[in-house]
């Protein structure tokens, strides 16, 4: 083979490499009011669009939802107790000839949830990083179908979960595997309005952020427990205003999970008092007053004596220390984050005491991450996160403007 013809075998292999590489899908994502849920948005069944809102939920294995909401049930097939699919599913059950899949509903609520797994076609849009565009489908997504029952405490106009989990049946890493994308996905949650979800996203475009000369500055540590199908990240350290809590060491080593359906960070009492305490001193030093506490809340302040930043109320700031590349990198949570207005004039302590035997002694809610790029990344097994993004005056809700 001449070196030419070579050099051309060569660039079109790579242009197909790098198109791939560039092709990233988007997702809407919804804030629910009062419930503090998220879900998205998702187009299922034939050419008609038949759009479901579902959960976000991380803990989640395979995507479940009530099919009933579908506008063209014709177009689910069902999958057999023999098939390779089933088989690939770990947990599967059967009923008779069809495959079941059995799994806890992420809100604990009701037991279980039954469903009989299915496959369908399902479209999303591909995104320059700021643009819904062209929609691509995938022509069969599994899920399972659960009846109505399923639902309860659900927020209305939800019809299921949406599976975000790091198993192999997940609905993220189904559509990467479909595409052959790096196995990635991004959230970032709303405080209001409507965020932004990418799979296998490579450019971030929220205003200012304007992609390749001015990316969102991210910060990488490892996610450990991804075998047991949750995302723990080994805390090192938890600081307030600067000062380490003294946190007995067994406290903080078994991590801290991520969830996307706990609204506020719940921690095992001696970390919530620890926490409380030494956030309720440096506030008073700020000249920030306590007033009595407003249930579920345990501290709360008088929003009139604390300032106001482009970060919320000026507060002490929270600090988890994380492993990164080179020793310790900070997670900092300002006011919008660990605060929470409860009442015109009264602000409390975003997070939740989870009494002295919760069944994880850290799980970080969804207050505390939203305006924050966060971004699960199996290729390396690491979580990239922001900085608040209200530190430049932006937000997940926001949106370049349409031209
Ligand atoms: C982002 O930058 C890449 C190349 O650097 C470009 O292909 C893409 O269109 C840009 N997206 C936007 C929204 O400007
Ligand atoms: C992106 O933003 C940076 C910083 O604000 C600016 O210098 C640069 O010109 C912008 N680039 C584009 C393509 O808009
Ligand atoms: C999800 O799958 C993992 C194994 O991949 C399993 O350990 C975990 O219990 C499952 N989670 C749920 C909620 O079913
Ligand atoms: C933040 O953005 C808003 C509009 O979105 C603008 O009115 C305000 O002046 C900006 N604040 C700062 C400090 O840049």
């Amino acid at each position: 083979m001449g070196s030419l013809t070579r050099l051309v075998v060569f660039l079109s292999i790579f242009a197909t490499i790098t198109l791939k590489l560039n092709s990233q899908y988007f997702l809407p994502i919804t804030k629910h009011e009062p419930t503090n849920q998220f879900y998205t948005t998702l187009n299922i069944g034939s050419v008609t669009k038949s759009p479901v809102n579902l959960l976000l939920d991380l803990g989640t294995n395979l995507t479940w939802l009530n099919c009933r909401k579908l506008k063209s049930v014709s177009s689910l097939r069902l999958v057999t107790c023999q098939s390779s699919t089933c088989k690939s599913i770990p947990g599967n059950r059967c009923a008779g000839k069809s495959c079941l899949y059995k799994q806890p509903n992420p809100l604990g609520l009701i037991p279980d949830v039954t469903g009989r797994v299915v496959q369908a076609r399902v479209s999303i849009s591909t995104t320059d990083g700021g643009k819904f565009l062209t929609p691509v489908s995938v022509p069969r997504l599994t899920f399972s179908c659960a009846g109505e029952k399923a639902l309860h405490g659900l927020p209305p106009l939800v019809a299921g979960v949406l599976a975000l989990s790091p198993g192999s049946s997940s609905f993220t890493k189904q559509v990467t595997s479909a595409f052959n994308v790096i196995p990635k996905f991004s959230l970032c949650l709303p405080s209001s309005g409507t965020g932004h979800f990418y799979i296998a996203g490579v450019h971030y475009f929220i205003p200012p952020f304007n992609n390749s000369s001015f990316p969102i500055p991210m910060i990488f540590t490892p996610i450990r427990g991804v075998d047991s199908g949750d995302y723990l990240l080994n805390v090192l350290n938890i600081y307030v205003g600067g000062t380490s809590l003294s946190l007995k060491p067994n406290l903080v080593n078994s991590g801290a999970k991520l969830s996307t359906v706990v609204p506020y960070t719940v921690l095992h009492t001696d970390i919530y008092n620890a926490l409380a305490e030494s956030f309720t001193l440096k506030a008073k030093a700020m000249g920030i007053s306590m007033v009595p506490s407003v249930a579920p809340f345990k501290h709360c302040f008088n929003a009139r004596t604390a300032g106001k930043k482009l970060t919320g109320p000026n507060v002490p700031v929270i600090e988890i220390g994380l492993p990164g590349r080179m020793g310790e990198v900070k997670w900092w949570f300002y006011g919008a984050n660990t605060m929470v207005k409860v009442k015109e004039t009264v602000i409390c302590l975003a997070f939740i005491d989870g009494g002295k035997k919760p069944k994880a002694l850290m799980v970080i809610g969804t207050h505390q991450v939203q305006d924050h790029m966060l971004e699960f990344d199996f290729s390396r097994t690491v979580l990239a996160f922001s900085e608040s993004l209200l530190l430049q005056n932006t937000s997940c809700s926001t949106w370049p403007s349409q031209k």
